[in-house]
């Protein structure tokens, strides 16, 4: 089987590609990415085929879709404080972005399989989020990933297209870029952590995640592609792992060793949601033999990748560590 990943040479993108790679039954793997944050470097050493470019060039699309037995997409502009900054270049890679990946799929009625993201329940608080909940988005970001998996699915039941939205929750892992404005919370913590500089929380700390080790996240899409699963309703992909900005400074702080880190607390952003923790139910049944990373190795296996980067290499004594540049 031949696999497209759109985004192929970001954070999960990559991840997966390694993952298909070492998958029997998986032929050709092409990723299919623009690099606007992405990075060619993540695919070293991986059997797949880089095409640089943009999921909005229906051309290119087309030409790389017809020779795919699935496409993975997860190609998108992500981040919450990016949309704030420009809600309509979310919108455009996003949602049109999307379509435009559907409709080359649905020429030859290849399977596709789409990241949603937790953020679609939004302002709703009800614990855990099962997908049967009512959507409330706060942000550009979270109303771009609701369009995504609205007409994915629609595009399922309107043409009859093997589909499967798949909502991810807080993912992290190896890859996981630190040291840039948009960073994500466990690279960033750990980042901190291993410079010895403050950490930075918006808020109490009190918020909840659910967070998702990034070896299962590739693990379910690649059985999804090689099973060809497919749902008529949005998935949710995590497994209740509900733990606060807070337990996961004190865990992160455990696996880094060395003195407690100082934190700087701010106000809390505007965008980001209180609480998140999946239902797993749904995820469990189309997917039985998924066993999900324990947080605490997960966290071990990211600090461990972290410490191997050039950048967080042991300096001489009295310098302190550059900053990360991933
Ligand atoms: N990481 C998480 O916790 C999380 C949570 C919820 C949803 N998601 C979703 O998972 C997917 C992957 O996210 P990630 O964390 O790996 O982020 P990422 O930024 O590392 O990956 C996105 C990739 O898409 C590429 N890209 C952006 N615009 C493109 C375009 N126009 N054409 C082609 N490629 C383009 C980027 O270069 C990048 O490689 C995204 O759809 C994201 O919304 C991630």
């Amino acid at each position: 089987m031949n696999v497209v990943v759109t985004g192929g040479a970001g954070f999960i993108g990559a991840n997966l590609c390694r993952e298909l790679s070492a998958r029997p039954g998986v032929g050709r793997i092409i990723a299919l990415d623009d690099l606007s944050t992405g990075r060619a470097g993540n695919l070293e050493g991986v059997d797949a085929e880089l095409v640089e470019g943009s999921i909005l060039d229906a051309g290119l699309l087309d030409d790389v879709v017809s020779s795919a037995d699935a496409v993975v997409h997860l190609a998108a502009r992500p981040s919450v404080p990016r949309s704030l900054a420009d809600p309509f270049a979310s919108h455009e890679v996003n949602a049109t972005g999307t379509v435009r990946v559907l409709e080359a799929c649905r020429r030859r009625g290849t399977h596709l399989i789409a990241a949603s993201s937790s953020s679609v329940y939004g302002s709703v608080s009800t614990l855990p989020k099962h997908e049967d909940l009512p959507t409330r988005p706060l942000s550009p970001y979270a109303a771009s990933k609701l369009a995504v998996e609205a007409y994915v699915l629609a595009h399922g039941a309107s043409f009859g297209l093997p589909v499967l939205a798949l909502r991810f929750f807080n993912v992290y892992g190896p890859l996981q870029p630190a040291g840039h404005a948009y960073a994500a919370v466990v690279p960033a913590f750990i980042d901190a952590m291993l410079r010895g500089a403050p950490l930075t929380v918006f808020g109490d700390g009190l918020q909840t995640r659910d967070f998702t080790y990034v070896g299962t996240v590739v693990r379910v899409l690649a059985d999804a592609a090689l099973r060809e699963v497919t749902c008529a309703g949005p998935v949710n992909l995590a497994f209740g792992t509900r733990v606060s900005l807070r337990e996961l400074i004190q865990r992160l702080s455990e696996v880094v060793g060395g003195p407690p880190p100082t934190v700087h607390h701010l106000a809390a952003r505007a965008g980001d949601v209180r609480d998140s923790q999946a239902a797993d139910d749904v995820l469990r049944g189309l997917f039985p033999d998924v066993v999900p990373v324990p947080l605490e190795q997960g966290l071990a296996e990211t600090v461990r990748w972290f410490r191997g980067l050039p950048a967080y290499a042991p300096q001489p004594a009295g310098e302190p560590a550059r900053a990360g540049s991933l």
